[in-house]
């Protein structure tokens, strides 16, 4: 997706500039010295494409640093996959719903080999992430094998800076593939003792996988919902420090689902919205370039699960 920084965007030129950009379909990072004109301008951009706006003086260097820094991060190609193959919610979630664009249409083609057309099957969403949907039904998801997701993640990493996988919350043999294959694996927790239960027994699962502790981080969701347990505890308990906490708000987030807006777009200045950009800040800053496939390890992760 291409990013355009267009500073003096409030009004004359530099709005008619932003606006025909926005409408070829560029990324936009725009800037005015007066806030309230470049709300204005941005409000009127947004149904074209994304924009995001900060107000400060060009002639400021870190003013010009946040610009460069906004761009940089909207210039990255992320491609999301629905790995919840029977009950995914991403195309809700984004209020997108395609017809014949989901992995199961993909399927064809990896019988094939390689798949060829796989921008056929990727949905543009308007904040300019790309998306590849999970099955229209559930009793597609049979249709798709553990190989078959490793070529679609390795096809999707070969044109993409991030590829984002939202996960089904239990093992089976398509998600330990994308498991297999993440440099990064985030795993939610929440401050109940059925969750660190379960934590605890992920944590077991990854290390008997020969997965390397700093692949996996642990993330704690409605980190401010202490009832009984304290954060101390769950790192008592698991014997490991939480990496990222994200904050509760039912407002915001429930009522950005049920719009089908992600809440970071809506409401980007809540709290839970910056949690969650300090999570994607860290991962990005934090990726690496590991090797995926280890042979010496498989040999374990089979004895683990007999389907394997
Ligand atoms: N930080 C939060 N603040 C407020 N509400 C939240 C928060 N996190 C999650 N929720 C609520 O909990 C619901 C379930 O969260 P989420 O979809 O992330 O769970 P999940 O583990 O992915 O579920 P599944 O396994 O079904 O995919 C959300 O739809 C939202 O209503
Ligand atoms: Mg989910």
């Amino acid at each position: 997706m291409p990013v355009a920084i267009i500073t003096g965007a409030s009004r004359g030129l530099g709005l008619e500039l932003a606006r025909s950009l926005a409408a070829d379909g560029w990324n936009l990072v725009i800037d005015a010295r007066d806030p309230a004109a470049l709300r204005v301008a941005a409000e009127r951009l947004a149904p074209s494409g994304f924009v995001r706006a900060i107000a400060g003086d060009v002639a400021d260097a870190a003013h010009r640093g946040d610009l460069v820094a906004a761009a940089t991060e909207l210039g990255r190609s992320v491609v999301l996959m629905d790995g919840s193959f029977q009950f995914g919610d991403v195309g809700v979630l984004l209020n997108l719903n395609p017809k014949n664009k989901s992995i199961a249409d993909l399927v064809p083609e990896l019988e094939q080999g390689e798949p060829a057309s796989l921008d056929t099957f990727v949905i543009n969403h308007s904040s300019g992430v790309r998306v590849l949907l999970a099955p229209p039904s559930p009793e597609m998801a049979e249709l798709i094998t553990p190989a078959g997701v490793k070529k679609v993640i390795e096809a999707l990493r070969r044109k993409h800076d991030l590829v984002i996988i939202d996960c089904t919350s239990w093992f089976n043999d398509t998600t330990l593939a994308m498991l297999d294959v993440a440099d990064v694996v985030l795993t939610i927790l929440s401050l109940e003792i059925t969750s660190i239960k379960n934590m605890r027994l992920f944590l077991e699962v990854a290390d008997q996988l020969g997965y390397e502790e700093n692949k996996i981080k642990l993330v704690l969701n409605r980190a401010d919902s202490t009832l009984g347990i304290r954060v101390a505890d769950v790192e008592n308990s698991i014997g490991r420090k939480v990496d990222h906490t994200i904050v509760s708000d039912g407002r915001s987030v429930v009522y950005a689902l049920n719009r089908g807006v992600p809440f970071f777009l809506s409401n980007r200045e809540a709290q839970v919205s910056q949690d969650i950009l300090r999570l994607a800040r860290s991962v990005v800053g934090g990726q690496s370039q590991t090797d995926t496939v280890d042979a010496g390890k498989s040999t374990q992760k089979k004895s683990l699960f007999a389907w394997r």
